[in-house]
């Protein structure tokens, strides 16, 4: 299945105080944005990658990365981002995309067979996406109390890169609720989304604390 990846760089990432955005700060020398742009293009079913990046931000994006890969400017919102990019894909005369992966570069860890995986079990179905299991109780909390605490059986965090049928994510982001992630668009639309084994190590990035974890993982790979 020919596949496009948008990877998703336009948030701010405040809570990294770094003065950049969360795609430009480095982890171990190699800026966030180019780590997920080499995991992506390692994938053979991958023929494009577009990159979306905040408002001002796109000459900078085209200093660090080469030729191949599309710096598009990103929307207000997430969501916004992948309707933008979806866009720019289908505005494109020629090549059609049978499936696209969404990947947050907030996950620099994410490897390149996690995409392959992902992709490969679009097969069965309109979504995939990686998920690990919950090993925290969660409680519903309000205010200071615990009003609920809610039973973990069936219970999954979901990761990015996740992958659509095109046609599938198109019509879901049409559609388009307010949703945290691409999965849930399709889901809302009557979408059958599947789950792979996740990598535990794939963490988000969104404090410093959470950059310095990524860190020393790099060290014990
Ligand atoms: O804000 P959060 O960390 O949940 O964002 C997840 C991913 O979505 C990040 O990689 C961020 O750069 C991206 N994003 C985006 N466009 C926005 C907001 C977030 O591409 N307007």
């Amino acid at each position: 299945m020919n596949a496009a990846a948008i990877l998703l760089a336009a948030g701010g990432g405040e809570r990294l105080a770094s003065g950049v955005p969360k795609g430009f700060v480095e982890l171990d020398g190699r800026p966030l944005i180019v780590r997920s742009i080499d995991a992506a293009r390692e994938c053979l079913a991958i023929k494009v990658v577009l990159v979306m990046v905040p408002d001002g931000w796109e000459s900078r994006a085209s200093e660090l990365i080469d030729d191949g890969v599309e710096v598009v400017t990103g929307g207000e919102t997430r969501q916004r981002s992948v309707a933008r990019a979806l866009d720019v894909l289908e505005g494109r005369a020629g090549r059609v995309f049978e499936a696209v992966v969404c990947h947050d570069v907030a996950r620099p860890r994410a490897s390149s067979a996690l995409f392959d995986g992902v992709l490969a079990a679009l097969e069965r179905a309109d979504g995939a996406i990686p998920a690990v299991p919950v090993s925290d109780t969660l409680k519903r909390v309000e205010d200071d109390h615990v009003s609920e605490t809610i039973p973990r059986d069936g219970l999954v965090a979901v990761q990015t890169p996740q992958a659509f049928r095109a046609a599938a994510l198109r019509a879901a982001h049409a559609s388009g609720d307010d949703a945290t992630d691409d999965a849930a668009l399709v889901e809302q639309a009557g979408g059958k989304v599947v789950v792979v084994q996740g990598d535990p190590s794939n963490l988000k990035v969104t404090t410093v604390a959470d950059l310095a974890l990524a860190e020393r993982l790099l060290d014990t790979r």
